[in-house]
């Protein structure tokens, strides 16, 4: 490889690290005020079962947190978290449903089921995307870690949507027929 070629494939790869450390700057910012958040909701639900899955999936985000910790350790850039403006608004999402229903309601439930299933959406995407870029990159050990908390978050949506199929929604219908 001539040093020119040499020279540009270090400038795109740094620039594809950057791209890497945004998105890592990014996704540790949404996994810690989702451990807020998922406080708040695992004691603002009806469903035992809601409750469980809520605090189930907060201490595994806790470990995601310092998951993400160590891989900018690994690949020495300084830990740091960067606002997702995308992610709060999923997040307001959550606390606008909290707004609008009733305490002990399964429409409440239900609302926030769908409010979080956004979240481990872009969640995933963004997992993704890291997940092919420590790739590209060459970090095989950040790659490991990331399918981890990938595999998590997809576990968590899916949790998520047989709850909601079980009983949730079935129990919001109700709500709502006995209203009218
Ligand atoms: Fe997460
Ligand atoms: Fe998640």
């Amino acid at each position: 490889m001539a040093a020119e070629e040499i020279t540009a494939r270090v400038l795109t790869l740094s620039k594809l690290k950057e791209l890497f450390v945004e998105q890592l700057q990014d996704v540790y910012w949404i996994e810690i005020k989702l451990v807020q958040l998922l406080r708040r909701l695992k004691e603002t639900v009806t469903s035992g079962q809601l409750a469980d899955a809520f605090s189930e999936h907060r201490e595994e985000t806790k470990e995601q947190v310092r998951r993400l910790e160590d891989i900018f350790e690994g690949i020495g850039e300084p830990v740091v978290a960067s606002k997702c403006t995308a992610m709060e608004g999923i997040m307001d999402e959550a606390d606008y449903i909290l707004y609008t229903t009733d305490e002990g309601s399964s429409q409440r439930d239900a609302g926030l089921i769908i409010a979080m299933q956004k979240a481990e959406h872009y969640e995933m995407a963004i997992y993704r995307s890291l997940v092919q870029l420590a790739e590209t990159l060459g970090y095989a050990e950040a790659k490991i870690a990331l399918e981890f908390t990938l595999g998590e978050e997809k576990a968590a949506d899916r949790q998520l949507t047989q709850i909601a199929k079980s009983r949730i929604y079935a129990a919001a219908l109700n709500e709502e027929n006995n209203a009218n």
